[in-house]
């Protein structure tokens, strides 16, 4: 068996995960066994399984384009079942099909017109700076995107990656996969997550000193689990340090749509480095997906990245790499055509697509000021706002006992306490731990996805849990 497989963690499927399903289960045969009739899962950034309703469009469109056309869009009732810009929009993206409609294999960087509609819909957020749709790739969500690009960084033991701490761990689990080394770069939590350049040349130098070859650098914003939004300056900050040092900057923009702090917007590093006059003059990858912002299609696999400054060589293996998979998922790639191009104002169903937009977006807004206020007001925690993303990471006081006993069980206090929340409410959140925190930090990430009345009864349980805790261990 590959080592490397056996070392690699994934913390947001980890441990108190794998215990709340069993707990799931174990309440289907006895549902007196726990305190709590049903888990509630904060664990994962997966707004469809916590109730959140599909946005109604796009659900048309897809179906459309999945049938065939003398059931769908070419049949005498298909104006009684979906509105009139649903059917043109399925007709346009099965031209893009040539005729082969979603059972075959696309381009292997994805289907060129749904290509050119990402492209248009960068240019338009960005102010007009130019994009090249044979520089998209349409990927199986941003995971398979992050995997291509660490994958054509890490060569060996001695390669590694800059990551933040804490990080999203789908780099350090590839990392731990590929053999490669992560190098890991502090955000300061009392400066709402923010890294300092000090901070960044300090990872590099030892890094360095440690015999890595640093070969890239990975930028999460909004951020995850953190939540924070970065300003333009900050983000020419960190663009300026991949080019002086010759990193590749992987920028994780998944959350581009989740900004909810009205002082705050989202700056693409493309923007940003295009403002620093250095756009084209050092490799950078972003990434998005259709699993976050308001649509939360994270079952559809869809997403693109979008590489500059690559030189053409280089870029043609980053293809020969997705050829190697042949193409993402179709639906994944009509599900990000339809997230970068809606119904146009005037359509049939604008205004309801908006509307239902507004609504889950409005709501996620609440959830997030409810959420971190319920957990500020509890004594021992201390929680930073979520600016932006679906989570907030408070920094929980263990009490002394609470810490031995985790190590007597040989575990951290952060499993301790998520288990103890867990077997006590039903609340199934992550511990700290799996995303990396400052030596002798303790604390939990949670999602505030589930719906509003669920979400406020969570707060009110994590209150009365941590009272329990600290008796317990006091
Ligand atoms: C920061 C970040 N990047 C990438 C992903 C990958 O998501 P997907 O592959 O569904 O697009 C996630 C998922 O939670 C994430 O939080």
């Amino acid at each position: 068996m590959n080592q490397n497989m056996r070392n690699m963690e994934y913390a947001v499927r980890g441990k108190v995960v794998i215990t709340a399903d069993s707990i799931t289960s174990s309440l289907k045969t006895n549902p007196s066994a726990y305190p709590f009739s049903k888990i509630i899962y904060t664990n994962i950034g997966n707004p469809h399984s916590v109730g959140q309703k599909p946005l109604t469009w796009p659900r048309q469109v897809m179906a459309l384009v999945d049938l065939p056309d003398d059931v769908g869009v070419d049949n005498p009732n298909v104006s009684k079942l979906f509105p009139q810009d649903a059917v043109e929009r399925a007709k346009e993206l099965k031209s893009y099909m040539g005729g082969c409609g979603t059972g075959a294999y696309s381009h292997s960087q994805g289907i060129r017109g749904i290509r050119e509609e990402v492209a248009e819909f960068i240019e338009k957020r960005d102010g007009g700076i130019k994009c090249n749709p044979d520089d998209l790739f349409l990927t199986n969500g941003a995971s398979t995107g992050i995997g291509h690009i660490l994958t054509a960084c890490i060569s060996g033991p001695s390669d590694g990656v800059m990551i933040p701490i804490p990080q999203y761990p789908i780099y350090s689990a590839s990392l731990a996969l590929l053999g490669g080394k992560q190098v890991g770069y502090y955000l300061d939590e009392n400066k709402e997550w923010s890294a300092s350049i000090e901070e960044l040349e300090r990872s590099l130098k030892e890094a360095k000193k440690n015999g890595v070859n640093v070969r890239a650098f990975v930028l999460i914003n909004p951020g995850n689990p953190t939540g924070q939004v970065l300003s333009s300056s900050a983000i020419s900050s960190v663009i300026k340090f991949c080019s002086k040092h010759s990193l590749i900057l992987l920028a994780d923009e998944v959350y581009q749509e989740n900004v909810y702090d009205p002082n705050k917007t989202f700056i693409s590093c493309k923007k940003a480095a295009t403002e620093a006059g250095m756009l084209g003059k050092f490799e950078m990858v972003s990434f998005h997906s259709t699993s976050k912002g308001i649509f939360g299609e994270c079952g559809r696999r869809g997403g693109y990245m979008e590489l500059t400054g690559f030189d053409p060589d280089v870029q043609a293996q980053i293809y020969k790499l997705a050829s190697s998979g042949l193409c993402s998922g179709i639906p994944g790639q009509v599900m990000t055509s339809l997230m970068v191009k809606g119904p146009k104002p005037g359509d049939v169903s604008y205004d309801s697509h908006e509307n239902e937009k507004k609504t889950i977006f409005d709501s996620l807004k609440r959830r997030a000021v409810m959420v971190s206020e319920g957990l500020n007001s509890i004594e021992g925690f201390e929680c930073n706002a979520a600016e932006g993303s679906m989570y907030l990471f408070p920094k929980v006081d263990m009490p002394e006992k609470a810490i031995q006993e985790a190590k007597k069980q040989g575990t951290n206090v952060d499993t301790l306490y998520s288990l103890s929340l867990l077997e006590a409410t039903g609340i199934c959140v992550v511990p700290a731990a799996g995303f990396g925190q400052e030596p002798g930090r303790a604390g939990f990430r949670t999602t505030f996805l589930p719906q509003e009345e669920e979400m406020k009864q969570a707060v009110e349980l994590f209150k009365s849990h941590h009272e329990q805790f600290l008796e317990k261990y006091k």
